[in-house]
């Protein structure tokens, strides 16, 4: 019997197909208080791990390797019923409050002033959310004279008096979140949001001009809203902001796996979409300048049936909410997400997947225990640490796989990194078929004196295979030998439903 023929793709790389630069804002987070994620996941005073001021170390040492370097805070949903002056001053001094976004108790025992100590420790950009839901310009206004005037005025004295001398130069703020969702405190229409919208950054501009502002898009682009509601908003702040946001999670359906691998498909239209709305607009207002997107809310995530139904039970503290346990599959999907968000770096300028511990995350941290790594901790880690430089658009060509949800899709998704100054490239790549290894063949002649220098695969054979405290390493990239670039060509074989990070350095 003739043996099957090996299922081949190919790449080409070239220096001169840059797309934008890498921006460091891609590989953001988010810390809402929401389920587990603040309280038992980056504060927890009493823990064996935890510092003076509680914050978890076993956590921040996570946070540090995967790369994470901007978090948006503290929601979400949450936001839109937050008081923020609720967690500041004296501890004992601060109301424990209902947030009916979560059906949850919230002490306040972490607010602004904790948050903004745990980012330092952690190395990372604050973006900090504004309540528009209950909330509007006068509290936002004062907000950012808590957290960015200097001093001499009642609020600033007021930061200085808790004991924080400088200025937190917060630059990135978000304009509320998801107000288009029926879902939302505070809800409005497109035209009620954007005047509120424009007027906050108005506001906030008169403060400081230079900030970096964020008006809400569309929670997903299955929101019937969505494309009018950005071309609504935006006519009321193009001048005003700086980027619009974009949400949008993915999870397996109905057993659907084929399509759930090829989610970046629907992220990529997505984003198409929503820069051809910022352009109308740009071109319509007769404005220079091009919008930007923040991606602040991307992930996998499948517990959240209860966002029709309500959460249930009792009114309590930090209740564990939305802790996924993420496969070998949903790794494979995030990493394919992360190549989508790098290759339209030149629009997508900041991005935040959804959430940084417990809650939608790669990070789990049991209250009282350990730490440990999800399955899609990884692709972040790695792309966050190897994207460097400028991202080049690949010119692939792979096999099509048949999709029920997005149609015709290729096997290989693709993208590349190159950093003219430290001689590196790195190509991420992602196999979606779950029943063909592809051969690929990358050309590699516009890279002269490249040699491979890593290849790291993460797949398995059972692609619903999950880290847990037990076997927290059971998934994790494994490094591959036995490849070379050879007459400017590297021949490498993508396992069925994996990820996978080549880098290349040029031989000195
Ligand atoms: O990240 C979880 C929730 O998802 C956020 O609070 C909300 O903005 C979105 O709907």
């Amino acid at each position: 019997m003739a043996a099957a023929e090996p299922v081949t793709a190919t790449m080409h790389i070239d220096p001169a197909f840059v797309v934008a630069p890498v921006r460091r804002r891609t590989f953001g987070s988010f810390v809402e208080h929401m389920g587990r994620c603040v309280y038992t996941g980056i504060y927890e005073p009493g823990h064996p791990e935890a510092d003076e001021r509680g914050l978890r170390r076993d956590v921040l040492d996570l946070v540090r390797e995967q790369g994470v370097t901007v978090v948006r805070y503290p929601g979400g949903n949450f936001v839109s019923g937050y008081r923020w002056e609720d967690g500041v001053g004296p501890r004992e001094q601060r109301p424990t409050r209902l947030d009916p976004a979560w059906h949850s108790v919230e002490t306040n025992e972490f607010g602004l002033d904790e948050f903004m100590t745990w980012a330092e420790v952690a190395g990372v950009e604050p973006m900090m959310a504004v309540n528009l839901g209950t909330r509007g310009p006068q509290e936002a206004m004062e907000l950012l004279e808590y957290a960015n005037h200097p001093g001499g005025t009642r609020l600033s004295d007021l930061r200085r008096a808790h004991g924080r001398e400088k200025p937190y130069g917060i630059r990135m703020w978000c304009l509320g979140n998801e107000m288009d969702g029926p879902w939302q405190l505070g809800h409005q229409n497109a035209d009620e949001y954007g005047r509120k919208a424009a007027e906050t950054a108005r506001a906030m501009r008169m403060i400081d001009p230079d900030l970096e502002l964020v008006a809400c898009g569309s929670s997903g682009p299955d929101m019937a809203t969505f494309g009018s509601w950005e071309a609504t908003i935006l006519e009321h702040t193009y001048d005003q902001v700086d980027f619009v946001s974009a949400h949008l999670y993915h999870e397996e359906l109905d057993g659907d796996l084929d399509s759930f691998l090829a989610s970046s498909v629907q992220m990529d239209n997505f984003i198409s979409d929503i820069v051809a709305t910022c352009d109308h607009v740009r071109a319509k207002t007769r404005q220079r300048k091009r919008m930007n997107i923040s991606f602040d809310e991307w992930n996998v995530w499948y517990m959240r049936e209860f966002l029709q139904h309500g959460v249930p039970g009792e009114w309590v503290r930090a209740p564990a909410l939305s802790e996924d346990d993420y496969t070998l599959a949903d790794a494979v999907v995030v990493g394919s997400l992360l190549i989508t968000l790098l290759r339209r770096s030149d629009r997508v300028t900041a991005a935040c997947q959804a959430q940084l511990v417990n809650t939608i995350s790669g990070i789990r941290a049991e209250a009282g225990g350990p730490a440990w790594r999800q399955t899609i901790f990884y692709p972040f880690a790695y792309t966050a640490r190897h994207a460097r430089g400028e991202v080049l658009r690949v010119e692939c060509r792979a096999p099509l796989m048949t999709t029920a949800k997005y149609g015709d899709v290729p096997m290989l998704d693709a993208v590349a990194t190159h950093d003219d100054d430290a001689d590196a490239l790195t190509v991420f790549a992602v196999n979606r078929s779950r029943s063909e290894s592809l051969a690929l063949g990358v050309d590699l002649r516009a890279f002269p004196g490249y040699q491979l220098a890593e290849r790291c695969v993460l797949t398995d054979p059972d692609v619903r295979a999950a880290n847990t405290s037990a076997r927290p390493d059971r998934v994790r990239p494994r490094s591959v030998s036995g490849a070379a670039v050879d007459q400017g060509r590297l021949e490498v074989a993508l396992p069925p439903v994996s990820w996978s990070m080549l880098r290349l350095a040029k031989a000195r």
